[in-house]
């Protein structure tokens, strides 16, 4: 188990916490520990997704927020009624019978709460908002609850008219994510009616920063046949490190200021896609217990990504098929139309720089016992995977493939 390891169990206190819940009585207040009741779904949940796309999208840049596109889902199946809510909810990897729909719901108000305060000092942005037609009414229990656990704004947008219907969205993400993420749909996308959006920018703060002065253009082998220049970042520290021959690859570990955690995992030519097959909580775990620390002279791209993604076929092949059909029974969001979810779109920001919370050490002259430093060079294809400590939340998971 992942999460046996890290048996820094927090005591809540009563005061505050649960108040807000009165209206769920049936609600066991007796286990005060729960800011990782979700972890084990969310993280298989979020590997699933992960190994889905990258087999829809071979030879291509990957990168999705998994926490929060659970996130989004959940609260969806606030609003859907019969089989709809059951495909989303065990879509999740939820057991409704071993978990209650009240558990998991604020299972997630807990989780986003938590990962604000975080994100006071890893700078994130992350939400979610629903644009519905004008026409339509929100029933009041949707708006309410939605409200309650996931801070849902749910807008009403009059869709006849797509090229301003689009444009006051862009408005509204951009103002949202301090204009971090802009243009998000163009006039030229088909026009939707009803749709849920997902956002997420981050940009943590090392602990221990890269050398801002030694950051080199340098070759980046996409694969046996393109080359590209990017700017490579250089750090020399004690940094936790460790060569997987199992599964041929080297990873190192890092922290961002607060509880960011990111691993970065360089497979050997030709093997990423056996790394992330084997990608699974019980992996992480063996990882996490065989990191040593060592001086490292690390070499890693300054890459800033971008991507977005429609989730809807992606969600169809991993069995939450009732979104875009006409089986889909949203009828706990409006009772006035039969909706159908026109887009579930993911967008997400995320930017590596060589900022830190300190000055970059200066580099210690090596004594004549000091070993070596290793030397790893981040110059093909790789992973990387950010990872909320506190809460176990799968922040990121990214494949880059071409950083340029
Ligand atoms: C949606 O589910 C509700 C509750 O189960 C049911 O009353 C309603 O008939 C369903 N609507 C459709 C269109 O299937
Ligand atoms: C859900 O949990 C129950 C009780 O633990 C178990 O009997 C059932 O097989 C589980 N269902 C699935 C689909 O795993
Ligand atoms: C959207 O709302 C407008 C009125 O504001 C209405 O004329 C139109 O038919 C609605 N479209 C859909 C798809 O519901
Ligand atoms: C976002 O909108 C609010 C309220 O409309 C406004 O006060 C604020 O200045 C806007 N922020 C940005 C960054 O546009
Ligand atoms: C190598 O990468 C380039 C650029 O992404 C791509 O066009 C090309 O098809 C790739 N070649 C192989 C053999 O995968
Ligand atoms: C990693 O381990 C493998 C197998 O033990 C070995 O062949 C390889 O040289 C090691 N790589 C590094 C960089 O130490
Ligand atoms: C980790 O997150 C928790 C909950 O948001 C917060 O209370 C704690 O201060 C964070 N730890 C650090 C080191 O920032
Ligand atoms: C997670 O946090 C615990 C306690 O704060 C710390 O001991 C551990 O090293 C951290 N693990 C990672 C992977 O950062």
């Amino acid at each position: 188990m992942l999460l046996a390891l890290y048996i820094c169990f927090l005591w809540l206190s009563t005061s505050g916490l649960w108040t807000v819940q009165a209206k769920e009585p049936d609600v066991d207040i007796s286990i005060r520990s729960h800011h990782r009741d979700l972890a084990p779904n969310n993280v298989d949940f979020a590997f699933g997704l992960y190994k889905h796309l990258v087999a829809s999208t071979p030879g291509k840049n990957i990168f999705i927020s998994p926490v929060s596109i659970s996130m989004a889902l959940a609260l969806l199946s606030l609003g859907a009624h019969g089989y709809t809510r059951a495909q989303l909810l065990q879509g999740l990897g939820f057991n409704l019978t071993e978990t209650s729909e009240a558990k998991i719901h604020q299972g997630f108000w807990y989780l986003q709460r938590l990962l604000r305060e975080s994100g006071t000092t890893l700078e994130m942005t992350m939400g979610n908002a629903l644009f519905l037609n004008q026409s339509l009414e929100l029933l009041e229990s949707f708006s309410e609850d939605t409200k309650h656990y996931y801070e849902l704004d749910a807008l009403a947008i009059d869709f006849q008219d797509w090229a301003r219907a689009s444009k006051q969205i862009n408005e509204y993400i951009k103002n949202k994510t301090q204009g971090k993420i802009v243009d998000l749909f163009s006039e030229l996308d088909s026009p939707a009616t009803f749709i849920l959006v997902n956002y997420i920018f981050f940009k943590g703060t090392w602990a221990h920063p890269f050398d801002l002065e030694s950051t080199r253009e340098e070759n980046f082998y996409v694969n046996e046949t393109t080359l590209v220049k990017v700017p490579m970042m250089f750090q020399s520290n004690e940094i936790k490190y460790f060569n997987d021959s199992v599964l041929s690859c080297q990873l190192v570990q890092l922290d961002y200021m607060g509880n960011g955690t990111v691993f970065f995992i360089l497979p050997d030519k030709g093997k990423i896609d056996t790394v992330i097959t084997a990608l699974s909580r019980d992996t992480i775990q063996r990882w996490s217990e065989s990191l040593t620390s060592g001086p490292v002279d690390l070499y890693i791209p300054k890459v800033s990504i971008s991507e977005a993604y429609d989730l809807g076929g992606l969600l169809e092949d991993m069995g939450i098929a009732d979104l875009h059909n006409s089986h889909a029974n949203f009828s706990g969001i409006t009772q006035e139309a039969q909706l159908k979810m026109s887009k579930v779109v993911h967008k997400t920001m995320l930017q590596f720089d060589e900022k830190g919370m300190k000055e970059a050490a200066p580099i210690e002259v090596t004594q004549n016992m000091a070993p070596e430093p290793l030397t790893l060079r981040f110059n093909q294809p790789f992973i990387v995977m950010i990872f909320d400590n506190f809460t176990w939340s799968s922040l990121f998971l990214v494949k880059i493939v071409n950083p340029a």
